[in-house]
């Protein structure tokens, strides 16, 4: 007999729902909710009212998609998480209640996990162990996997995360939330030809604050002289921060490969999907001997998929949740 999974995925502005049948994914749905555009960033009162209207035609479409019917669903993973509270409540309580009317175990996953296991959602899949650079708009993290079970953070950042320096970035800029995907687009047709200074931090860990006061304070000067610098130069700055992220990520990268001897690499979380990261590790990975791993662009951002396959693990390990389970927002 088959074991079919649904996953719910509510950890910040995204709703989304999956159906996985022994590993292989059948249905991946997201519903992106629009409404923060307009504020620069995610605001959690709108995003949990989101989650709200989105979970039921979600949740229904991705059964729909996958062909299957609710009476054969065997378990239902959720992101208990973290992330922020309001969104995680709607998610958590949905799959709760679906478990209870259905009479089927609950399975809590780890967001920050699941995005690390991403890479099991479709071949080729990495050999244990392996390092993955877990990079989103609120963790940036290297992170050592033994095992679907077993992992170590051997590295975060001490402030920012990676995409919160895209997207505070894009703000200085006067472009929309999220600006990740918006400076990757605009870098593509500029140079990295502005400086901007790499942090000096021991050890594995990331800073990424310095560079953005060192953002402001270069803009700010160009400015002073020529108020229309930032539209005259828009692409050659995105390519410029781009760069510098994208260098400060792979040369901690590389400096943890040297460290563990572990030559087996991977990427995870929303960053992931960035162009230049995605072909700065290929050509690392070549010159250092690496295998690599890049997920799907779909499996890198926020996506019930990724729970699904976490939650897959844990269910073939027996591990489930009881109905006493509450969201974490700091797990
Ligand atoms: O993993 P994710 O979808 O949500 C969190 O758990 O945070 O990551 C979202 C982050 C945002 O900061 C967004 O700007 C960034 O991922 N992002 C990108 C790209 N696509 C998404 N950053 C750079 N380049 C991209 N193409
Ligand atoms: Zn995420």
């Amino acid at each position: 007999m088959s074991t079919i999974i649904l996953a719910i995925e509510s950890s910040c502005d995204d709703t989304s729902a999956a159906i996985l049948r022994d590993g292989e994914i059948l249905s991946n749905c997201i519903a992106n909710q629009e409404a923060h555009r307009l504020y620069g960033g995610v605001v959690p009162e709108v995003a949990s009212r989101a989650h709200q209207l989105n979970i039921i035609p979600v949740v229904d479409l991705a059964i729909k998609e996958a062909g299957i019917n609710k009476g054969e669903i065997n378990a239902v993973a959720f992101t208990r998480g973290p992330g922020l509270m309001g969104s995680l409540m709607v998610g958590v309580s949905f799959a709760k209640a679906l478990a209870l009317s259905l009479e089927i175990p609950l399975i809590e996953v780890h967001h920050m996990r699941a995005h690390v296991l991403a890479h099991f959602a479709e071949d080729p899949k990495p050999e244990f162990p392996f390092l993955c650079l877990t990079v989103s708009g609120g963790h940036t993290q290297i992170v050592r996997v033994e095992s679907p079970s077993q992992m170590e953070v051997i590295g975060k950042t001490i402030d920012d995360a990676a995409g919160e320096a895209f997207d505070k970035t894009g703000k200085l800029l006067g472009l929309d939330y999220p600006a990740g995907p918006i400076i990757d687009k605009l870098a593509k047709e500029g140079k990295p030809v502005f400086d901007f200074p790499e942090p000096r931090i021991p050890g594995l860990d990331f800073s990424f604050s310095g560079l953005k006061t060192s953002i402001l304070y270069f803009l700010k000067k160009e400015l002073k002289t020529n108020p229309d610098f930032i539209s005259e130069h828009l692409h050659d700055i995105c390519a410029s921060v781009q760069d510098r992220i994208v260098s400060i990520l792979l040369k901690r990268l590389r400096k943890a490969t040297r460290k563990t001897g572990i030559k087996t690499v991977a990427i995870a979380g929303g960053v992931s999907a960035n162009s230049a990261l995605r072909a700065g590790l290929e050509k690392m990975g070549q010159k250092e001997s690496w295998k690599t791993y890049i997920p799907k662009f779909e499996y890198c951002t926020d996506n019930a998929a990724m729970i699904a396959v976490a939650g897959y693990f844990k269910y073939l390990d027996g591990a489930f949740a009881d109905q006493s389970v509450e969201p974490a927002a700091r797990l």
